[in-house]
């Protein structure tokens, strides 16, 4: 668009019309736009600013097999970008906007793109420690808070839920989802879509929300990270993809196809997850960009014989974006060219992502007001809600004599806190949180100062550093900024023990704070083995030996290897990642101002050799309830060390009267499950009331429990109340490998509820036809 020019005013008023005339044109290039009509823009489009809208730019420095058109401002300034990766200063972000939206021919503005997992500046905990609180509701408001904060400065769309079903402690990317469990998986994908994008289009504090990793990624062998997935379709339609239904239910913007080859196709172009499932079972309009780099890397699989060939699978596979790997930028206009792909295809591919911008009111509001920032990021409620999440999510695994909780006034005069997690603050935040513009963390041993002040005295000693045996290979990329601890020789590690073991002598209580540094879980994180590394198992047991009383808080990103201690440490505490508020929220829980009432999203493993391991399983020919069964192993026990469910508290909850609306109902109708849930203990807390099924025959052996229902709920001392649970034809669904379709069968049911999957109330229902 031209300006025009008045010449030569010479009198004020000439003046004032020159400065009139130039704000009229110029402001709305300047600062916004009015909200365009997406097929009316993708007809002004050329094919190459086409192809740039289905582009991700790395806003860093990538590896050199990256194909880029030129330099990435030139690309931006010459076809635009559909968006833009890991740009997360909100100065460049509005430098770039400004590239986009000033100087490209059609001013279509950028989406930014940041892993905003579980916060942006207020970290909340880990996704499984979120998902440890079986509180959706908690959960929504926590991604509202990342949503608000990611959305103030400059970050529109995030690359979360991640909602990868977990089997395997030994895959390092556990700690990014809900667990095992596809029922509390897609509880947690529906909040967290609620959560970062609203339901508001335009609405300026929210952000588009992307569904990872599609699909079946946590299923790698082995729980080798990035190794392939065989999953059988029966699996992927009952176990792996229901949390992903539900985030398309729930209207998630986009969808990530994941790195690995299922069943030998890499995700990234393969077609029948990301039509025949995405696009034609679940009717799914959004858009779907590839995980980083994984467009190139459909060569790197030996799956696409080039580039050409790599952006021809992945595009016609049904990928509309490619993230960071230029393969589009630089072969896909050819493809159309050479009539391999026809314009419409590019076209359908495009409009969706124009949609999304448009949804988000980027074209009318395309920059960040900077001023803004500093009290959007600060706001004090956010603090208050990471701490009060922290307190709903850790699990408490093991309480012996109710040595929880601590006293703050009373006996303990003296607390040692050992351990090489105790006084770390960076660490708390898990990878991701670390990696986005996180604000201050309050460490455990700052919590428990801050909760006893002068009445306690309250000493720290590290023990020896922990690092990964082999680095991690993100310690080396300049936008992580967590490091290993740094290496010792054996005499420093085993005088730091030595002194940690002297301290708890001295002292009337220790916290051992122990698990695993931020590097050590994750991607690229997987471990052969689950126990306490780098002789945190020798200095916790060096403690223990002394005879004190002694409380394990774990900080890890997995289930660890706790046998020893699950028999010899009174009181355990699982914190996960915790996020800013770690160190106020857990010194909540230790100390009795919360009761704890996190249960787990996993089954936890007694050792590594045991995975993975899930308590959904069929019967089997041995089933695990038969009088004489003992193990699967002769050499450990087959059962979880704590089934998934599981978690304590400082009161006692008992559950009676479990009801059924009716003994038979017909398929396709709905039952009324209910149970009286009471408080028996002395002191108020919640209670995570837990419905399971089982199918007890049918066209296909069924798992021996199923989730198909929670609430937590929370109760006086002494109170009762009654809690109901639907179980109508979604619940009693599944997809037969018999008839390859969903099915409800005519069949016998059991139903238990109780505070874990081990619980023993019990009903059972008929299905009739
Ligand atoms: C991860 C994704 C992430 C992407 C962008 C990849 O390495 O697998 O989960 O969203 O990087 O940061």
């Amino acid at each position: 668009m031209s300006v025009p020019v008045l010449k030569s005013p010479s009198s004020l008023l000439s003046r004032v019309i020159v400065l009139i005339v130039l704000a009229h044109f110029s402001l709305p290039l300047l600062f916004a736009q009015a909200r365009p009509n997406a097929k009316d823009l993708l007809r002004q489009m050329t094919l190459e600013e086409k192809v740039a809208q289905l582009s991700q730019i790395p806003g860093f420095p990538v590896p050199e097999f990256v194909q880029q058109a030129g330099q990435p401002e030139d690309v931006v300034r010459k076809y635009g970008a559909g968006s833009v990766l890991w740009v997360s200063d909100p100065k460049e972000i509005n430098r770039w906007q400004h590239i986009a939206v000033d100087e490209s021919r059609l001013h279509i503005p950028i989406l930014f793109g940041l892993d905003v997992i579980h916060g942006y500046h207020t970290i909340f905990p880990a996704p499984i420690a979120m998902a440890s609180s079986w509180d959706p509701k908690m959960v929504e408001a926590a991604q509202t808070v990342a949503a608000r904060e990611a959305r103030a400065a400059g970050i529109a769309w995030t690359f979360g839920p991640m909602l990868d079903i977990a089997r395997d402690a030994r895959w390092g990317r556990m700690v990014e989802g809900a667990g095992e469990d596809p029922y509390l998986g897609a509880a947690m994908a529906r909040a967290q879509v609620l959560g970062f994008q609203g339901t508001q289009p335009g609405d300026l504090d929210r952000v588009l929300a992307c569904a990872k990793h599609f699909a079946g990624y946590g299923a790698a062998d082995g729980g080798r990270d990035y190794d392939s997935s065989y999953i059988p379709e029966e699996q992927m339609w009952n176990t792996y993809l229901p949390p992903f239904k539900a985030a398309a239910d729930a209207g998630v913007a986009t969808f990530m196809s994941a790195y690995m080859d299922l069943n030998d196709v890499p995700a990234t172009g393969n077609r029948w997850l990301l039509r025949d499932v995405l696009r034609d079972a679940w009717n799914y309009k959004g858009f779907v960009v590839s995980d980083a780099l994984a467009v190139h890397s459909l060569i790197t699989h030996g799956y696409a014989r080039d580039g050409q060939d790599a952006a021809s699978k992945a595009f016609t596979a049904g990928l509309n974006m490619d993230m960071a790997s230029g393969t589009y930028m630089k072969y896909l206009a050819a493809e159309v060219q050479q009539k391999r792909v026809s314009t419409q295809q590019i076209d359908d591919a495009v409009l969706p992502i124009l949609e999304a911008k448009i949804r988000l009111g980027l074209f009318e509001h395309p920059y960040i007001d900077e001023s803004r920032i500093p009290q959007v990021l600060n706001a004090p409620e956010h603090l208050e809600l990471a701490r009060t999440a922290v307190q709903r999510s850790v699990v408490l695994l093991r309480n012996e004599q109710n040595l929880l909780p601590l006293e703050k006034t009373g006996k303990i005069k003296s607390i040692a806190v050992i351990g090489p997690l105790a006084d770390a603050q960076l660490d708390l935040l898990g990878m991701w949180g670390a990696m986005v513009k996180p604000g201050p963390t309050v460490s455990i041993l700052e919590g428990i100062k801050n909760k006893v002040g002068n009445t306690v005295q309250v000493e720290f000693a590290h023990g020896p550093n922990i690092r990964r045996d082999i680095p991690s290979f993100f310690e080396n990329v300049p936008i992580v900024p967590i490091k290993e601890q740094p290496q010792q020789s054996p005499e420093q590690a085993r005088k730091a023990t030595n002194d940690a073991v002297a301290l708890a002598q001295r002292s009337d209580l220790a916290v051992l704070v122990l698990g695993e540094i931020a590097l050590m879980s994750g991607e690229a994180a997987s471990r052969s083995s689950l126990k306490l590394s780098g002789g945190q198992e020798e200095l916790l047991e060096a403690v223990v030996a002394i005879g004190k009383p002694v409380v394990l808080v774990l900080v890890n990103g997995r289930p660890l290897d706790i046998t020893w201690a699950s028999d010899h440490v009174p009181a355990i505490l699982e914190t996960w990642y915790s996020g800013s508020q770690a160190g106020n929220g857990i010194a909540d829980i230790l100390f009795g101002d919360a009761n704890p009432a996190g249960h787990l999203p996993v089954s936890w493993p007694r050792n590594s050799a045991t995975l993975p391991l899930y308590y959904n399983h069929t019967r089997t020919h041995a089933p695990e309830d038969a009088p004489d069964f003992t193990s699967r192993y002769w050499d450990v026990s087959s059962t979880p060390l704590y089934p998934f469910g599981y978690g304590l508290s400082y009161t006692t909850f008992s559950f009676e009267n479990l009801k059924l609306s009716q003994a038979a109902a017909k398929v396709g109708s709905s039952l009324d499950v209910s149970v009286d849930v009471i408080n028996t203990g002395s002191r108020a807390g919640d209670a995570v009331v837990q419905l399971y099924i089982h199918q007890q025959a049918g066209s296909a052996s069924r798992p021996v429990r199923q989730l198909k229902g929670f609430q937590r709920v929370n109760l006086q001392a002494g109170a009762k109340q009654t809690v109901h649970f639907k179980l109508g034809p979604d619940e009693l669904q599944f997809w037969s490998p018999a008839t390859k379709q969903w099915v409800v069968e005519p069949e016998q049911f059991d139903v238990w509820v109780g505070e874990n999957s081990q619980a023993k109330l019990h009903a059972d229902f008929r299905l009739t036809q």
